[in-house]
């Protein structure tokens, strides 16, 4: 797996529709770097754009458990890259260094490993910051 880029990951699923589901996430297995943090956010108004940061050195896979998520993101270098959750088997692995947009369904709940405790100056919050950080 190259996880030099954004990279949409299918986690797979184990069982079946008279069973029921689970999808692992693993260190060393599937997940690139010790989880240090888990988050979630939930009941997030339709058509409102969550996101609008980048972050220095955090790295994240990203679920979305139940509903869809849209995710927009951009490097330094102008590349974009456009990824929908729409399945709880599917990982979005975000590398550090991205600009993001989201956008979340009123019903999706966004589930975050992250590999980095929080701290807000991890964030670059305005975009012209972005453009122009070097690490
Ligand atoms: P933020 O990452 O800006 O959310 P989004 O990109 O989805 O809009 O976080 C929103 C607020 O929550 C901000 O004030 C920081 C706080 N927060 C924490 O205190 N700890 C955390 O682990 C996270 C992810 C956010």
């Amino acid at each position: 797996m190259d996880f030099t880029l954004p990279t949409l990951i299918d986690f797979q699923e184990i069982g079946s529709s008279a069973l029921g589901y689970i999808t692992v996430a693993e260190y060393q297995g599937n997940i690139p770097f010790e989880i240090k943090r888990v988050y979630w956010t939930y009941y997030t108004p339709n058509n409102l754009i969550r996101g609008n940061h980048a972050h220095k050195k955090l790295r994240q896979m990203i679920f979305a458990v139940s509903g869809n998520i849209e995710f927009y993101l951009e490097n330094q270098e102008g590349a974009k890259f456009q990824f929908k959750l729409d399945s709880p088997r599917l990982g979005l692995y975000i590398p550090s260094g991205y600009w993001r947009t989201i956008k979340l369904s009123h019903n999706a709940v966004l589930l975050c490993l992250a590999s980095e405790v929080y701290t807000e100056h991890d964030y670059i919050r305005d975009y012209i910051d972005f453009l122009n950080y070097k690490d």
